[in-house]
């Protein structure tokens, strides 16, 4: 199929793109939009022509179910069987913006969205040309991240333009995305609020308003052989560059050892700013050692990059799992299928 790439960095300016987008998931097509997090490739939720062919575009497994966007906190009502406190808060707090909640769901989400579970996850973005997108299509967007299945998320429109040409009706570009991870995933369905992907909105943030929550295994943890994921999309090599990632620990001094001692062909190191100077080796950066806000932003970019120089392992500075660092965290441990290192214990 033909490709739109249509440009939108502003609601009023752009408005015929986005009356464009509306149109075309009205009339069950798939359009690929901006958010905060990353971009999301959308269809009319309530159509389940439309959302099977996501699943199509991205190679998505058939058991990984999606996120429903809305344009407003009083459309999850009918998408939903019932809107707990909980929820409430949490809508209070931080939508629109990074977080997902997953509710019990209603008849109105078709089985294919939710890939047969009982609940559905929502989100209401904050990136003024999802919202006005959405808001003009008047119904529920379903949208995973815009990659192909495997790939790292896309935070820019030229990574959806590279994953996607040929694939999808339109590719709405709003510029790169501001957060550059994936939203919060918060399941509301178990007798404690439940932690299920990390991101923007930190743990912290979620117990100030909720108290007690639950930290889902997957977070940090390699499932087992077998075991039943709380959110499928956890169970998979995700975020993944070509090249073989090793996440190596400590200071700076001893992940600059390290990387030095095993420099060679393909080899590449992706650091923080502060390493660059000392390393030996082909490096980038992808942001500050404190500054896990700006390793998120950068974070996917960098896997892509690494990947388009041709790089055949790559030893990544890991962070410091605190705030949104157990995002990046998170998802580097999936780029490196869980294997890390400590150079100052000298284990895997
Ligand atoms: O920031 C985001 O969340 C982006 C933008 C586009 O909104 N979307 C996104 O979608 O990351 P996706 O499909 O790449 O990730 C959705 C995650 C998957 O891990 C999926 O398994 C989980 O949410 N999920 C979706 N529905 C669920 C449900 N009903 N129960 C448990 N987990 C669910
Ligand atoms: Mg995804």
């Amino acid at each position: 199929m033909d490709t739109l790439i249509l440009e939108a960095r502003d609601p009023g300016k752009d408005s015929a793109a986005i009356e464009t987008a509306a149109e075309l998931l009205r009339t069950g097509g798939l359009v690929i939009l901006p958010t905060e997090t990353v971009y999301g490739l959308g269809a009319d939720a309530t159509n389940p022509a439309a959302v099977e062919g996501i699943f199509r575009a991205k190679g998505r497994p058939q058991d990984n179910p999606l996120i429903v966007h809305v344009a407003k906190t009083e459309d999850i009502v009918p998408l939903v069987t019932e809107v707990p406190l909980r929820a409430q808060k949490l809508a209070e707090a931080f939508w629109p913006g990074p977080l997902t909640m997953i509710l019990p769901r209603s008849e109105r989400i078709p089985a294919v969205v939710s890939a047969g579970l009982e609940t559905v996850a929502l989100r209401f973005p904050s990136h003024p040309i999802a919202r006005a997108v959405i808001e003009r299509a008047g119904v529920p967007v379903a949208a995973p991240s815009a990659n192909r299945s495997g790939s790292p998320s896309p935070t820019n429109a030229q990574h959806c333009i590279s994953d996607m040409m040929g694939r999808v009706d339109a590719i709405l570009d709003g510029g790169p995305c501001q957060v550059g991870l994936e939203s919060t995933v918060v399941s509301l369905v178990g007798d404690k609020p439940r932690l299920l992907r990390p991101g923007a909105v930190t743990p912290a943030q979620l117990r100030e308003v909720l108290g007690e929550i639950e930290v889902d295994s997957a977070v940090l943890h390699q499932l087992e052989e077998g075991a039943r994921a709380s959110s499928p999309g956890m169970k998979y090599r995700h975020y993944a560059p070509k090249a073989e990632v090793l996440l190596v620990h400590g200071g700076g001094a001893a992940y600059q050892e390290y990387a030095n001692a095993h420099s060679g062909d393909g080899v590449w190191a992706m650091a923080f700013r502060e390493d660059i100077p000392f390393l030996r080796l082909p490096a980038l950066s992808y942001g500050g050692a404190a500054n896990p806000e700006e390793q998120a932003e950068h974070l996917f970019s960098a896997l892509r990059e690494l990947d388009d120089k041709g790089a055949k392992q790559v030893l990544v500075h890991a962070p410091r799992p605190e705030g949104v660092g157990l995002a990046v965290y998170n998802r580097l441990l999936r780029a490196a299928s869980f294997r890390e290192y400590y150079p100052e214990s000298g284990c895997f």
